[in-house]
């Protein structure tokens, strides 16, 4: 049920500077979603009564994910003055003139963060009689974050800044994790007296707090145990130190749900990605965006998936697919490159060294070894000889190569699209299909071998190949 006296606010209007980036910061993916996609998804479980996502850099772009991430969500537009204190300032001033109740302060760059961490710190707010109440926690480097100022009876007594923070302040290892709940009215009137007078030259958010203890409010730190919940993400070695706790917790509940992961190190897993029980997943193998593996399914090792579907008891090793269909039974790889298309039936098998792109290949039928097949439809039994090509593409267009069911091709052939090739017919090795070749019938297409007898010894006479054919020319003399 809607909570109509909370409103939500998500911080993304910052650059992202230690990121090093053309993307801002909040669209870097953990698990296939963009930062502010986590974010997003855990406010929205919260059901809020206003959802405000605050943008300014590359304000196009960040708003655009944040609405299709999360439909309801109104963009708010930070101005020049820069600082989570203006963003919240403004996200404030969006929010409808009725609406008294609680506002919770997200950051964007906060992904690990869960909702019911956040019930907790709501709980704890309203419990309470505090204006504000933020969520803390203690870190073993607390190098960059705000620190917890408490007073001598342990009270919240202000926020510091780490640029800002004396020798002594910089030795606390409590935390600001930059999420809050303020009650809306008591926020706006300290918000309205932010400077920028600080090392960063920014409005500063943390320092409301002071403010409201200064004012003669009560404010509250919630410390949580789970300080990894809260790491801030601000750069490349942060976003990979998330990536892999968020992969562990991934792995590990599809373990719990009954897919054998051999080695969690090596296994990436992303969010959106569906496993049925006993599903092998082999070292080295990621399983990307809308990727679905049924049961019984084997793939690695060293594999990458990418919104692919694996179907039942299906084999697939060593293998890079994307936008692939792998049918129940059916194996694939090693050494397999499926592009977008790639439809291979049940029990089918498209083996070493095999690119399909725009190919559906039908139930049963093999392409075992060293082929390209794109744009082609290839019948159910059939078997594609080593090393056929469908050559589809004339240099202006492609064109499509149809293969009936239970055809036979020989070894090293090339398919002129477009051509067809009729049911239960054969194709000798070495042939280069031109035309259609009918239902039931052998094509080739190479003159017949002739043999010149003795031209070695004509032509290279006192060679190593002329020495070798006079002896066994000789021997087979010697035996009349
Ligand atoms: C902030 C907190 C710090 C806390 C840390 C936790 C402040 C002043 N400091 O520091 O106490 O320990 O988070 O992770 O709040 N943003 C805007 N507009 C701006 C600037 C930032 O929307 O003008 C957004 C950013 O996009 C980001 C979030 O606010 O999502 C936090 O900004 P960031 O610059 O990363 O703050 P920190 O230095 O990490
Ligand atoms: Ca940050």
């Amino acid at each position: 049920m809607t909570d109509s006296r909370l409103a939500i606010v998500v911080l993304a209007a910052g650059q992202g500077t230690r990121m090093r980036s053309a993307t801002p910061k909040v669209l870097h993916e953990l698990a296939g979603l963009p930062l502010i996609g986590h974010v997003l998804h855990t406010a929205q479980a919260l059901d809020a009564a206003h959802l405000l996502v605050v943008v300014r850099h590359e304000r196009d772009r960040v708003a655009a994910a944040a609405t299709e991430l999360a439909p309801t969500a109104v963009i708010v537009d930070q101005d020049e003055i820069p600082g989570t204190g203006r963003a919240v300032e403004q996200a404030v001033a969006a929010i409808p003139a009725g609406f008294d109740g609680d506002l919770l302060v997200l950051s964007g760059d906060v992904p690990l963060l869960d909702a019911d961490t956040l019930a907790r710190l709501l709980e704890a707010h309203r419990a309470s009689a505090a204006a504000g109440t933020l969520l803390s926690t203690t870190v073993p480097d607390p190098t960059g974050y705000g620190r917890v100022v408490r007073d001598a009876e342990g009270a919240l007594q202000r926020i510091v800044e780490h640029q800002d923070a004396s020798e002594a302040e910089r030795a606390i290892d409590e935390i600001n994790s930059g999420v809050y709940v303020f009650g809306v009215n008591a926020l706006r009137d300290q918000l309205a007296s932010l400077t920028v007078a600080n090392a960063q030259g920014e409005k500063y958010l943390t320092d409301v707090i002071g403010a409201l203890r200064e004012a003669g409010m009560d404010v509250s730190a919630v410390p949580t145990p789970d300080s990894w919940k809260l790491e801030g993400v601000n750069d490349r070695a942060q976003l990979s130190a998330a990536a892999a706790r968020l992969n562990a917790l991934i792995v590990r509940g599809w373990q719990l749900a009954g897919v054998t992961i051999q080695d969690p190190e090596t296994t990436w897993i992303d969010l959106q990605v569906r496993l049925e029980p006993d599903v092998t997943i082999l070292p080295g193998t990621q399983l990307k965006g809308a990727t679905v593996v049924a049961e019984g399914a084997t793939v690695g090792p060293d594999s990458t998936l990418t919104d692919t579907e694996v179907g039942r008891g299906a084999t697939v090793t060593r293998t890079d697919a994307t936008l692939a269909v792998i049918g129940d039974g059916a194996s694939v790889g090693p050494f397999a490159y499926l592009r977008p298309g790639a439809e291979l039936g049940p029990d089918g098998k498209i083996g070493t060294f095999v690119e399909v792109k725009n190919g559906r290949i039908g139930a049963g039928a093999k392409v075992p070894h060293l082929s390209y097949i794109g744009d082609a439809e290839i019948g159910a039994g059939a078997n594609i000889g080593a090393g056929g090509i469908t050559a589809n593409y004339d240099g202006v267009d492609k064109h499509r190569t149809v293969i009936g069911a239970a055809v036979k091709t020989g070894a090293h052939n090339v398919f002129v699209a477009p051509v067809r090739i009729g049911d239960g017919a054969y194709t000798g090795a070495g042939t280069t299909i031109r035309k259609d070749v009918p239902a039931g019938a052998l094509a080739i297409d190479v003159a017949p071998q002739r043999n010149l007898d003795g031209w070695v010894h004509t032509h290279r006479p006192g060679s190593a190949a002329d020495l070798a054919a006079q002896q066994a020319i000789g021997s087979e003399h010697a035996q009349d």
